[in-house]
């Protein structure tokens, strides 16, 4: 019994000494802040200067002495980058970094279910766990102004509040893995042409009400661990160090904990780099005098000029410690969480989910005569047109291109589903037009040979030819992630179809009404066809479960659900930004600066229609589904009277129709006097719902005092006005069938 003792003495005796020998930071028992005082006050300025630049192209360096491993950062929002040597932006060449490509976000956000966010965030977590990467370079929350902008495919549509409650479970899911977010890019950068010089001009109302509220909730709600500045400039100030919008609005007012990343060359000066907020520089090749010196990390604004100016006594330690803490923090929330989740790549569950989240976001905009979902068992054929039924689209549009494991085209998700419904059916395709021939960004190729030899007439002879006894014709157009398409770094030039796809559309439409026009893009885009064509499909670029996805939707596999989460116009004039003609900007005499004022202020996608009374080809948050639904009784319970009050909103609604399906019920808030000019309505809530055939379901959506207030630039604050609010529901933003009225005393 006495050697028990003496050995439990000895163990507890052991355990203390250990104990005392375990410096804080690394005592997982105490808090998190005290750790990062422990390991600020070890480190030495080279350490401490080291954390808060890069030192390769996506990572920068930890804390060796201390056991601070470096911090690996990677692309994107829709799936993990394939790895780069150590200063290129070309891919190393790896043979085991192929990923799932998910489904681009503006699909997620036209699913309108947050739910698809969380497993989104969670998958593409595992995945980022698995190839060893800390923080995530994505989602992507730049509000469509313009439908000319090369990144909206990246990013959650219009509407800032639809965007708000889409990020923030995607960001959750993520790093509840362990694997950071950055959202991006913060703020107001909604074009891409010239990004690096534009210089937004912007009311403070649309700023708040419009381009922060995505990025608020990222922050407040979803507990972003990173946020990306963007290249271009607000108040003359470039956002990567910018007072107003780090300092003052995000670390002061949200009092984000975070650490704020530039983009990638995005950082153009040391003392603001140091004062302005931002605490880890990316990707800025040079040397301070030229740009694309390559292997040039000491030389970045946050480097050894910053170390010689802390030397020199230009500045004391108080902003290199604060950067510095933040760093560490995002260290023990990664690197050093020992409690990270485990990961996986490509695994089953991931495609399960990119195929979820696909079929969740397609929007049948239109389905006249039922044509669809296709009748495949009565089909002897079905005839497959168009270059996007066959063209890879994760390889590309910039630095959110993949290299994937794989990818199902549209033409093959088809032909694998109807052979397995009817293998008597024949699927033909042809190519109808050519677009982009090339397939390669960065060192991954996608391997095809897209070269063809026929003339644009040939092929839609051809085409039309083979459409004549077709049962159905699908037609696969729309945009790609070409330079001037759907890419990083410019805007189309156009609003219209490239390629000369509307001749073979309506020649398609003569030959054959049993045509379905499937848009493939991150955009709209002019459909002069419209009244020629039965039914309309918009695909998005749905990632590697593309094919599969858009053949379960189009032969009724799956019930179609999607939204519209941007207001398709008829023409780019029905847009602010191009009515007000204020895109792409007005450059500064002799600078290389280019103004760019938001003239339609809050007036934003169905704002700007409403306010103009325009009709567009398809509204926000239009979408069609193989059943019917009906929406009835709404009621109203709670109080808004409170600071803190709210108001539930009850619907029911009904699947009338033959088929289960889902139905977006979303409610927008119309004040009905204000002193200021108020968009006529605004989205403040929605919910999904799946009704089986005859079922019938309340759906509740709650509002705050935030969903009737706008911003006060008198008191700049948000303020609610006394006075009545018309709430008005229905499922989509032209077609709100219900409404009622709410008086707020003060
Ligand atoms: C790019 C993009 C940004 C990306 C970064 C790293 O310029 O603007 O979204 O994460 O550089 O590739």
């Amino acid at each position: 019994m006495k050697n028990i003792l003496f050995l439990l003495g000895l163990l507890v005796c052991g355990c203390f000494v250990a104990m005392a020998d375990t410096p804080v930071y690394l005592d997982e028992t105490k808090p998190v802040e005290e750790r990062i005082e422990d390991a600020l006050n070890r480190m030495t300025l080279d350490e401490k200067i080291a954390v808060i630049h890069a030192q390769s192209k996506f990572s920068a360096a930890g804390v060796p002495r201390l056991g601070f491993p470096d911090l690996w950062t990677d692309d994107g929002p829709h799936g993990v980058r394939p790895d780069v040597l150590w200063d290129e932006w070309r891919q190393a060449g790896q043979t085991n970094d192929s990923c799932v490509a998910f489904p681009a976000l503006t699909c997620l956000a036209a699913s309108f279910d947050p739910s698809l966010a969380r497993i989104y965030g969670e998958s593409l977590g595992e995945e980022a766990l698995y190839r060893d990467k800390d923080m995530i370079l994505g989602p992507g929350v730049n509000i469509f102004r313009t439908p000319l902008n090369g990144r909206n495919f990246e990013y959650m549509g219009e509407d800032p509040y639809l965007a708000s409650r889409m990020v923030v479970p995607y960001i959750q899911g993520l790093q509840s893995k362990g694997v950071s977010a950055c959202v991006k890019h913060y703020c107001l950068n909604n074009d891409e042409e010239y990004r690096h010089q534009v210089n937004v001009i912007v009311s403070d109302r649309a700023l708040r009400e419009i381009y922060l509220p995505a990025f608020e909730a990222a922050v407040k709600e979803g507990g972003t661990w990173g946020l990306m500045g963007a290249y271009n400039l607000y108040k003359n100030e470039h956002n990567c160090h910018n007072e107003i919008l780090l300092n003052n609005i995000l670390k002061g007012e949200w009092g984000y904990d975070g650490v704020v990343v530039s983009d990638w060359g995005g950082a153009h000066d040391t003392d603001q780099a140091v004062k302005n907020g931002l605490d880890l520089e990316f990707g800025t090749w040079t040397d301070g005098l030229t740009m694309g010196k390559t292997n040039a990390y000491r030389s970045y604004f946050l480097a050894d000029v910053y170390k010689k100016a802390i030397l020199d006594g230009t500045y004391t330690t108080r902003e290199l410690d604060e950067k510095v803490r933040r760093v560490l923090r995002l260290h023990f929330r990664t690197t050093m969480n020992r409690n990270k989740g485990v990961g996986f790549m490509c695994n089953e569950a991931h495609y399960a989910t990119a195929r979820k989240v696909a079929v969740g976001g397609i929007v049948l905009l239109k389905n006249d005569n039922n044509l669809l979902p296709m009748d495949v068992k009565a089909s002897k054929k079905i005839l497959v047109v168009g270059e996007n039924a066959v063209k890879m689209m994760t390889v590309g549009g910039g630095s959110s291109s993949l290299k994937v494991q794989r990818e199902v085209s549209p033409l093959d998700g088809i032909r694998n589903l109807v052979a397995s419904i009817n293998p008597t059916a024949i699927v033909e395709y042809q190519r109808g037009y050519v677009g982009d021939v090339t397939g390669e960004l960065d060192g991954v190729s996608t391997g095809q040979n897209l070269n063809e030899s026929r003339s644009p007439e040939q092929l839609i002879a051809d085409a039309v030819a083979a459409a004549a006894d077709a049962d159905y014709v699908i037609f696969f157009g729309g945009l790609n992630k070409a330079p001037y398409q759907d890419c990083e770094g410019n805007d189309r030039k156009t609003y219209d179809l490239p390629y000369d796809q509307d001749k073979v559309i309506s020649a398609l439409a003569k030959a054959n009404s049993r045509l379905v026009v499937v848009g493939i893009s991150g955009n709209s885009f002019a459909m002069p066809w419209k009244g020629e064509v039965n039914a309309i499909v918009q695909g998005w670029f749905l990632g590697s479960e593309a094919g599969n996805a858009l053949a379960d939707v189009l032969t009724g596999v799956a019930n179609p659900s999607g939204k519209l989460p941007f207001t398709w116009t008829k023409t780019l004039n029905d847009v602010g930004a191009h009515a007000l003609n204020t895109y792409p900007g007005t450059w500064r005499e002799g600078k290389d600066i280019i103004d760019e004022e938001y003239a339609e202020g809050v007036f934003v996608g169905y704002r700007w229609t409403d306010k103009k009374k325009i009709t567009p080809e398809f509204a926000f948050g239009h979408g069609l589904s193989y059943t019917t639904f009906e929406l009835s009784s709404l009621r109203a319970s709670g109080d808004l009277s409170g600071e803190n009050g709210t108001m539930t909103f009850t619907v029911n609604v009904k699947n009338t129709g033959s088929r289960e399906g889902a139905e977006v019920v979303q409610l927008y808030v119309h004040d009905d006097k204000a002193s200021v000019e108020r968009p006529y309505k605004e989205l403040k809530g929605f919910a999904k719902v799946s009704l089986k055939p005859g079922e019938s379901k309340d759906v509740e959506i709650s509002i705050d005092r935030r969903a009737l207030s706008f911003w006060d630039e008198t008191t700049n604050g948000w303020k609610v006005e006394p006075g009545k609010f018309t709430i008005l529901v229905g499922n989509a933003s032209d077609n709100l069938t219900l409404k009622t009225n709410i008086k707020i005393v003060k």
